[in-house]
């Protein structure tokens, strides 16, 4: 499957945006630089650099670096001059001659005195003479503001050494030979550079944020297709005026089959194609009465006009539990329970089979099931109800087939022309409820009914050819499948 291009598109903060705005500006710059820049404080720039780099926008650059800053020395240098101006300063107030000891006495320490003299000597601004016995210092000549000392004025605050220029250089290898000046401390500098990606972002003309740029794909919680497709068949048959009912996944023999009408050596009831629950009974699935009159109809027809299957019902069987297999299992209940003259109910439920899962085949899947019951109603009303639903699920193409189960006389299935297998696809079964079944219950209006596997829907609205799929959360499909298709 081919990966959407647009899901590289990545959401901005607007943080991010403007630091991308100066980092397009000017790229390498150090947090510090960058929030002065973007008006922003470091704390954010901090932040949002962190989710610009997660997001591959930008890099970071860890350099080393060396700092230097001034020391005691340096600061009363920076404040009063370096010794030897202090020394030419005192000198010309003297009218350019002072004694030696005089200066170091009053103007500056010994140490310096010595360092300012000895630079000042070798700088020619001085000259040292002994007369009577003493030394005495004469000026010869001032220099305008030295490197050194031009240095020292640039560092109120520290600065890396690689700003420095050459001359600053000079006077910074100068100054660190004199002890208490100077400090070259190592540190680690941090520096933010655009990634290719993050360049590519940023258009070449104007100056903000692509916003061209398609928006990213957002995967919100939605509905599994099935649940939705659920809820759409619902909303067709409320439409068409059914009533929803519920019941049991789990049931008795009596109602999943006997009610039924299906006979007890049914294949279907075999333990290879119904889950029953071991060591599990339903004392009594239904009432007394019920159940006799279940077992007449089942071996001679009882009060129904029918022969009934002609053998010896088994009431021990009845009491079986087993997983439903069908939802008729909840429309016969319902049935029993309030003898409708009038009704329009559907169901939509889980069943269960012990089949071989295959692409067309689950152990565990779903079926709408409805009935319609009324006096005048007929075959045709069903035939006509169905068309109307697979019409509005899309599917055109219908038509009916005789068919056989044990509940219903006469008995149809239902097919649907699939256009994307060009076949005939089988849908639901449906026929006219046999008296051995209404009777015992109870009710005399016939009753239409109509059931069928909803997977086998699902998968022609979906275009799949293999109902695994569908449970197999596949989320890139999930993803993909249209809301409205
Ligand atoms: N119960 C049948 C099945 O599982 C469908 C059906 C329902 C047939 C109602 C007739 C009437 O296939």
């Amino acid at each position: 499957m081919e990966i959407d291009k647009t899901e590289s598109r990545i959401p901005l903060h607007k943080l991010e945006k403007q630091i991308l705005g100066v980092l397009r500006e000017k790229d390498g710059l150090n947090f510090a630089d960058i929030g002065a820049k973007a008006q922003i404080k470091v704390d954010q720039v901090r932040r949002a650099i962190e989710w610009l780099k997660t997001k591959g926008l930008v890099d970071e650059q860890r350099i080393n670096e060396s700092i230097i800053e001034l020391l005691e020395a340096g600061k009363s240098a920076s404040r009063n001059g370096l010794p030897e101006r202090r020394l030419l300063n005192f000198l010309r107030e003297r009218g350019g001659k002072a004694e030696l000891t005089e200066i170091s006495s009053k103007v500056l320490s010994s140490d310096e005195t010595s360092a300012a003299i000895g630079i000042s000597r070798t700088s020619k601004w001085i000259e040292v003479r002994k007369e009577n016995g003493h030394a005495f210092v004469h000026l010869k000549g001032e220099p305008l503001a030295t490197p050194e000392e031009e240095l020292i004025s640039t560092l109120s605050s520290p600065r890396r050494l690689a700003t420095l220029t050459n001359k600053e250089r000079m006077a910074y290898s100068s100054l660190a030979k004199r002890p208490g000046f100077i400090l070259e401390v190592a540190s680690k500098e941090v520096k933010i550079k655009l990634s290719k990606e993050g360049q590519s972002i940023l258009i070449e003309e104007g100056s903000g944020i692509n916003v061209t740029a398609p928006p990213p794909i957002i995967y919100s919680g939605r509905k599994h297709p099935l649940q939705i497709f659920m809820d759409e068949v619902k909303e067709i048959f409320v439409s068409l005026g059914f009533e929803e009912i519920v019941g049991p996944l789990v049931q008795s023999a009596f109602w999943n089959f006997d009610a039924l009408f299906t006979p007890q050596d049914h294949p279907a009831r075999e333990i290879q194609d119904t889950f029953y629950l071991r060591d599990s009974t339903i004392a009594s699935p239904a009432s007394p009465d019920l159940l006799d009159t279940v077992a007449s109809v089942h071996q001679n027809g009882g009060a129904t006009g029918s022969r009934g299957w002609g053998y010896k019902w088994n009431k021990d069987l009845t009491s079986r539990v087993v997983m439903r297999t069908h939802t008729t299992a909840v429309t016969v209940k319902y049935l029993a329970d309030k003898t409708p003259e009038e009704a329009r109910v559907f169901s939509v439920g889980r069943v269960f089979r012990n089949e071989k899962v295959t692409f067309k085949n689950l152990v565990e899947f779903h079926q709408i099931e409805g009935i319609t019951v009324g006096s005048r109603v007929t075959l045709r009303d069903i035939m006509g109800l169905l068309s109307k639903f697979y019409e509005r699920l899309g599917l055109k193409r219908v038509k009916f087939w005789p068919s056989f189960f044990p509940y219903t006389e006469p008995s149809l299935q239902s097919m649907v022309y699939n256009e994307k297998l060009s076949k005939w696809v089988e849908l639901c079964g449906m026929g006219i409820f046999r008296p051995e079944v209404t009777r015992p219950l109870g009710v005399k209006n016939p009753v239409l009914a109509w059931g069928g596997g909803l997977e086998r829907l699902v998968m022609l609205r979906y275009g799949l050819d293999d109902v695994r799929y569908l449970y197999e959360n596949d989320l890139e499909w999930l993803r993909s499948v249209p809301l409205c298709p």
